[in-house]
């Protein structure tokens, strides 16, 4: 009779163990380019994974061009003008993205990496 009831006890506070846990793990988890189904994370995975990394990571590339992480580090582009023309213009081993995306395509690149790589806004 003991025993079964605290072998209860020890089962309902298994569970709230791994339920808690569940809840935390959700809360931390970090935006994902590859699992989000928003056009921009699309946008980001067409043009932009083969340089920066499917999560935005960076990387090296072959040829030793360092890319930068788009979600921490010391920033080289903070505002969103800085940003935008970055990706229009290109520039120090970044192509120019002017012809290849409308300007309101940019504009939500932008957010992506403002709002959700750097939590920013
Ligand atoms: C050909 C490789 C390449 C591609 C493709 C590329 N990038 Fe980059 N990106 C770079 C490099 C190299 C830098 C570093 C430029 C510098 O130091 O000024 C950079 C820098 C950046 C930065 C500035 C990071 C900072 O420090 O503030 C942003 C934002 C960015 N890229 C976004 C994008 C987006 C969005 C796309 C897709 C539309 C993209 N990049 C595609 C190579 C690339």
């Amino acid at each position: 009779m003991r025993k079964t009831r605290s072998y209860k006890i020890l089962a309902v506070l298994l569970f709230i163990v791994i339920g808690l846990s569940a809840c935390f793990q959700s809360e931390v988890r970090p935006y994902s380019i590859t699992d989000s189904k928003t056009y921009e994370a699309s946008l980001f995975r067409q043009n932009c994974t083969i340089c920066h990394g499917p999560e935005a990571e960076g990387k090296t590339l072959a040829d030793g061009r360092v890319i930068p992480n788009l979600r921490q580090g010391d920033f080289k582009y903070r505002t969103d003008e800085q940003i935008y023309s970055h990706i229009a213009d290109g520039g120090n081993g970044m192509m120019p993205f002017r012809k290849m995306l409308t300007p309101r395509e940019i504009n939500l690149l932008v957010a992506l990496v403002q709002r959700d790589l750097r939590g920013q806004k």
